[in-house]
This record gives C-alpha cells, structure tokens and sequence, in this order.
C-alpha cells in the first residue's frame, strides 16, 4: 500500500466529504465555473494501490480531485456480494488525505436511488459477453450509476482501471453514445509483487486460497509465453490454461477466453488484438484478470 503512497508529493490535506447529492454538485459546478480542471476517480471504496494509481494520475492531471465511494447496489446481482463487500471509511479518508483528494463524495443508496426512481441506462452488444454474460444486469446497474456520478460532478476526466477491462470498454461507449463531455481515461492494472492484480474482494481470500489465486496472472503470462512462441490457435491455448487453472482445487471457472480488445467478441486466432480474459470462482470470492497477449 505505501509505495505509491510514499511517491505522493503533493500537500496533504483532509478532503472534504460530502454525501449530499445537490451539495455535490453545487460544489463541483462552482470549481468547474472558476476555471479548476476537474479530476473524477469512482470507487466502491475500500481503496487500494489500483485505486491510488488512479488518484495519482487524476492529482496529477488536474486542479480538483474528485472521489466518490459509492457500493452501488445496482450492479449486484440477488446472492451476490453487495451486503459483505468490504467497506472502511475511515480508512478510505485517510488513503484519500495522502492521495490530495480535494472532495470525497459518499452518499447514500436512499439519495442515489430515492422513492420512484426509474431510469437506466443500458449499452448494449459489448456487455452480452464475459462478465455481463455470468452476471446479469451488473453493467446496467454500472453505467446507471457512472452516468449519474458524470452529471453530479461534471468532472472534465474521469479515470478507469484496466483491471475492469470490459467495464472502461462499456464506459467508453457510453460516453461516446450520450456525447457526455468527458475525457476517460484508462490506467493499467496494478499488481501484488507476486502477480495478482489488486482488488477489494482480496481480503476475503484464506491464505490457501490466495496461494492458488496466482494462477489467474500465471495463466496470462503462460499464454503470453505460448503466442509469442508463435502458437496462434486460441483453441490451443485454451485448452493448455484450462487444465492449469483445473489443476488448483478450490478454483472454479466462471469464464476464460481470448477476444478483440474493441468488440469484445471471441477470436479463433490470436492478433495484436487478442486480450486473455479470466474469471474464478476462488472458494467463495469471484476474481477477474485480463492482459494482452501481443501487445
Ligand atoms: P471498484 O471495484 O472500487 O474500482 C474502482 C476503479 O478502480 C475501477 O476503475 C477499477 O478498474 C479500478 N481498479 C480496481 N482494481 C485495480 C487494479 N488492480 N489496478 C488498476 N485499477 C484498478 O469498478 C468499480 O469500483 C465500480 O464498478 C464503479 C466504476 C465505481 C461503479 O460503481
């Protein structure tokens, strides 16, 4: 957690926090009127060093840095993890503090989505596949909120993680298909030393189960290793990856396939195009990974 907290160079102050949602935006639009670049970075909270790769950039490119912790309920699916999922705010407020976050916004799922609420926003086509195929429904409930946020904050940037590959896809379509003014910015995926790729949901491993947890990264440099030695045939590659994650015990397979980075669409050979995309069942706790695997 500390590195990237030790590069910050910026002064720390305690960010503002705010949970109303007009208040939100009052705010937001003053900074906007008087002249400040507008940073936005959108969390579900319980930050890590993912996330603060992306409040750096966010501090770094503008004069306002935005964040906002929001478990948004409708992107759960019914038995998923939306009442356990990790939360610490005061946590949070402090990571937020050394990162130069100027406004903190968290608000309440009653003010986010009060008595009548009936509008969402769908993008179609892209979220068919991958994690919009095994969970249903999660990336309206995504893009609901991202477009909500986007008109609360109005934030000239807004920055994504490329952990959540098909996530920044869909958000970038939204943003080009409602022409909301908006720069989105994608940022790569950060990493344990030993490979697994950051995310809330990692407190929930068992020791046992974060050991085997490392073949989602594993995988991806395997295929890698296989595409640049020159094998071409996703059927190929599929099949060696299969046996290797079956191989862990407390490992389920939710999906695992090679798609064109754009469309989303499964891929019989592998291009420049070509990312790896993986999500597992470890024990209880659902993982996702993606990397390119030429590029
Ligand atoms: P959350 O999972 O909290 O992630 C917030 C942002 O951090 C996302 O853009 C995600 O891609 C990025 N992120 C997470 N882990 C990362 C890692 N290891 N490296 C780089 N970036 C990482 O994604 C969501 O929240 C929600 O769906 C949200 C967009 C906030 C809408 O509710």
């Amino acid at each position: 957690m500390n590195n990237v907290v030790k590069q910050v160079i910026f002064p720390a102050h305690l960010p503002e926090i705010i949970a109303d949602v007009s208040a939100m935006q009052h705010r937001c639009l003053e900074a906007r009127q008087a002249g400040r670049r507008i940073s936005f970075v959108p969390t579900m909270g319980y930050l890590h060093e993912g996330h603060l790769s992306l409040l750096q950039e966010g501090r770094r490119r503008g004069d306002l840095l935005v964040l906002s912790i929001f478990v948004n309920p409708a992107q759960f699916g019914a038995g998923e993890d939306f009442e356990s999922y990790p939360r610490d705010l005061s946590r949070d407020v402090d990571l937020a503090r050394r990162c130069g976050v100027d406004l903190l916004f968290a608000p309440e799922v009653k003010d986010m989505y009060p008595r009548g609420y009936s509008t969402f926003v769908d993008v179609e086509g892209i979220t068919d596949t991958l994690c919009g195929a095994s969970r249903p429904g999660h990336f309206r409930g995504v893009t609901t909120v991202v477009a909500k946020l986007l008109a609360i904050i109005q934030p000239h940037q807004a920055f994504f993680g490329q952990k959540d590959f098909q996530q920044l896809t869909v958000i970038r379509r939204m943003c080009t298909d409602l022409n909301l003014p908006v720069e989105i910015v994608g940022m790569p995926i950060v990493r344990e030393p030993d490979g697994l790729a950051m995310s809330s949901r990692n407190v929930n491993l068992s020791p046992q189960e974060r050991e085997q947890a490392l073949v989602l990264s594993r995988a991806i440099s395997k295929a890698r290793q296989m595409a640049r030695g020159g094998a071409r045939e996703i059927a190929e590659i599929l099949t060696a990856l299969r046996s290797m994650l079956e191989a862990q015990p407390a490992l389920r397979i939710d999906y695992l396939q090679i798609a064109h980075q754009s469309t989303l669409q499964e891929q019989e050979r592998v291009d420049a195009d070509s990312v790896l995309f993986l999500a597992v069942f470890v024990g209880r706790t659902r993982l996702i990974d993606n990397g390119f695997l030429l590029s």
